[in-house]
């Protein structure tokens, strides 16, 4: 697997460092509990809606709690829907009264969420969607109403603006749901500019408009999402986990199945796949790896669902124990091993996730060129004894029953930076299929008989 060497500067070392951010879909639409997107899938009244938008007021909103858990969780950053495609606000702006501060529940949701985050330690994205479903001049576009879009766009940009102005410190800023407009239209490159005047540190994603006409590549992201292969700091591959070439990247991912805000009785998955969309992340994507932005939807009054909460704990508690295989891990993929599980990489570590544990005493790691030091069964914190023939090394010793719920993990301490020998490097559907043919040549012979032997 071949990924671009780009150097991450300093200032966002902490993107790496944190690979696992929560991502918060919250607003006047989890009342409704059918996803974030329901005035417009469901084609709502909209004077119905605002009026439902007006009068919520969730009294259970603890945002210190959220922060907690989090942190608990093992999450090392959010970002928190200051406004999503509904156009309702959670904080105080001053462009318009539909927000949370003028409306019911007289709170600034964003200040809170911001302190109480910061507080707890974690670093603070804010999310915003451009689409405002409420304005047509959105959807006429400069063309058609020059005047009308003019408003809207000085509108968007003063509230991103503020946003960036109030708050203090924000590392994140998640712009979403560009579709109809482009780069053009919303001038999100000046935008990008004066962001950074204010916000020397922060990283933005890359759903600022261009896509398929102007970069020619349609990047993974939802349909309309916007996502630019040239404009932003990091990818925002959504549902998704791939690797962007370019720079750094964050897949976000559903906790339910489709769903982004509350939906009473969606399905959840299970805490194993969720754990593993992490060590995917973190295994793809190169020397950087990639993050997880997993996402939660409050419910209507304020409060993290707990078939959530047990989740996101059971994966903080295995990552307490092997949290030194994913934060500010090095991406892996260095030998074969998707028999196995999943590898990440840190200095002269390599660390073998194990998905399954088949109770056998030995496993086998069949090309690794670097010599091992020490082998340790990470979970439990026992040493292992190895045997190393070459580029064979056995591990030794290993417990029959699980010795987790998750996923254990081994750490192999090398001389030096983890490397594979050519087999290893080139997967299956990979490389020069000259070494396939080398292989059954020497190993077996030419013909389609058992014993290999032309007759
Ligand atoms: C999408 C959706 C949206 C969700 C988001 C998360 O583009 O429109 O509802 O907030 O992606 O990435």
């Amino acid at each position: 697997m071949t990924t671009k060497m780009f150097t991450v500067p300093d200032k966002w070392k902490w993107f790496t460092e944190s690979r696992y951010g929560m991502f918060i879909h919250w607003g006047p639409y989890a009342q409704y509990a059918r996803g974030e997107q329901v005035l417009f899938r469901e084609h709502l009244d909209h004077g119905e809606y605002a009026k439902q938008a007006c009068d919520w007021n969730p009294e259970h909103y603890d945002p210190e709690l959220w922060a907690q858990t989090a942190k608990n969780a093992g999450f090392k950053y959010a970002c928190f829907t200051t406004r999503h495609h509904d156009g309702y606000c959670m904080w105080d702006s001053a462009y318009t009264d539909y927000s949370s501060a003028q409306q019911a529940p007289k709170r600034d949701f964003v200040r809170e969420y911001v302190d109480a985050f910061r507080k707890a330690g974690l670093r603070v994205g804010l999310y915003y969607s451009w689409i405002d479903w409420r304005l047509p001049a959105y959807f006429d576009g400069p063309e058609k109403d020059p005047e009308g879009w003019a408003k809207v766009k000085t509108y968007l940009h003063n509230q991103v603006k503020e946003l960036l102005t109030n708050y203090g410190q924000i590392d994140h800023f998640f712009f979403d749901g560009v579709w109809p407009r482009d780069a053009d239209d919303l001038d999100s490159v000046k935008l990008v500019e004066e962001m950074r005047k204010l916000q020397p540190g922060i990283m933005i994603n890359n759903r600022l408009g261009y896509s398929v006409e102007h970069d020619g590549v349609l990047a993974d992201g939802g349909i309309g999402a916007g996502d630019s292969d040239t404009l932003g700091d990091f990818g925002t591959p959504e549902h998704l986990i791939s690797v962007d070439q370019n720079r750094l990247w964050e897949s976000c991912q559903v906790t339910t199945w489709r769903l982004w805000s509350h939906v009473t009785g969606e399905r959840w998955r299970p805490a194993d796949y969720l754990l593993d969309m992490l060590c995917e992340s973190a295994e793809k994507g190169g020397e950087h790896g990639g993050n997880l932005l997993l996402n939660v939807g409050p419910t209507a009054d304020g409060q993290l669902p707990p078939e959530f909460v047990q989740r996101a704990m059971e994966i903080g508690r295995w990552l307490e124990v092997h949290g030194e295989a994913i934060y500010g891990s090095d991406g892996g993929s260095v030998t074969e091993f998707i028999t196995r599980g999943r590898q990440t990489t840190r200095g002269n570590n390599l660390y073998l996730i194990i998905r399954f544990w088949d109770g056998r005493p030995v496993m086998r790691l069949a090309d690794l060129t670097t010599r091992v030091k020490c082998v340790t069964l990470l979970t439990t914190g026992t040493q292992l004894d190895f045997e190393q023939n070459g580029e064979e090394l056995l591990i030794k010793g290993l417990p029959r029953e699980a010795p987790t719920r998750l996923f254990p993990v081994i750490r192999v301490e090398c001389e030096s930076k983890p490397a594979a020998n050519q087999w290893g490097k080139e997967r299956l559907w990979e490389g020069d299929p000259a070494r396939v043919a080398a292989w059954a040549r020497e190993q077996r012979g030419t013909s389609v008989f058992a014993d290999g032997k032309e007759r």
